[in-house]
């Protein structure tokens, strides 16, 4: 079935993808994009606006949207660099998270996050998906991990009491 479909860091490596895949099977697409890391390529096949997960124009736009999915894949990814602006990635990837999530919730989209299997720590293969997960390890930027587990909890939260369907990949 045909749906909007909103996806945030959709410049980046992951989110590019997605989003020819997304219109390749036919759905209406929206990539929203900061540019800060992303790369801004001309003539993409769906709507690409600039903004940040973080400014209240993101949250009109979902507004506006009221896409039925949100994919989620805005980040600050870089490990090295994460230790030196460590405020900076704190606030997209955990309270940008956060308003995504909010968004989704008021205007009932599913929501699609991306995960990282470095949340399990080091593991014996072969592994699981369903194994517990480890303490970060020292190298791992403290954004990351806890964008992953503050994340995964409201997201708990937010299927229990407000009936969020989602998906963490
Ligand atoms: N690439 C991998 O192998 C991999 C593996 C596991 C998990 N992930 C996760 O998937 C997600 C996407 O990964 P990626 O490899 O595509 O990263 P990426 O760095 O290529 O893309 C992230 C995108 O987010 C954008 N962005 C950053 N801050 C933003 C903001 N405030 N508002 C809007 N856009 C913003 C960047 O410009 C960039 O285009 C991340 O959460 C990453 O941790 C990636």
């Amino acid at each position: 079935m045909k749906e909007t479909v909103l996806v945030t860091g959709a410049a980046g490596f992951i989110g590019t993808h997605v989003c020819e895949a997304l219109l390749a099977q036919g759905n209406q697409v929206f990539g929203l994009d900061d540019f800060s890391t992303g790369t801004r390529r001309r003539n993409v096949p769906y709507e690409l606006v600039q903004g940040s997960i973080l400014d209240q124009e993101a949250q009109k736009l979902v507004d506006q949207l009221k896409p039925r999915v949100i994919v989620h894949l805005a980040a600050l990814t870089g490990t090295r660099r994460s230790h030196l602006e460590t405020q900076r990635y704190l606030n997209v990837n955990i309270m940008g998270s956060q308003a995504m999530m909010d968004a989704a919730v008021r205007v009932g989209a599913r929501f699609v996050f991306a995960s990282t299997s470095s949340v399990y720590g080091k593991l014996k293969s072969p592994s699981t998906e369903d194994a517990a997960c480890a303490e970060p390890s020292w190298k791992y930027p403290s954004s990351h991990w806890r964008r992953r587990s503050r994340t995964s909890r409201q997201l708990r939260h937010y299927f229990r009491y407000q009936s969020m369907k989602q998906l963490k990949l």
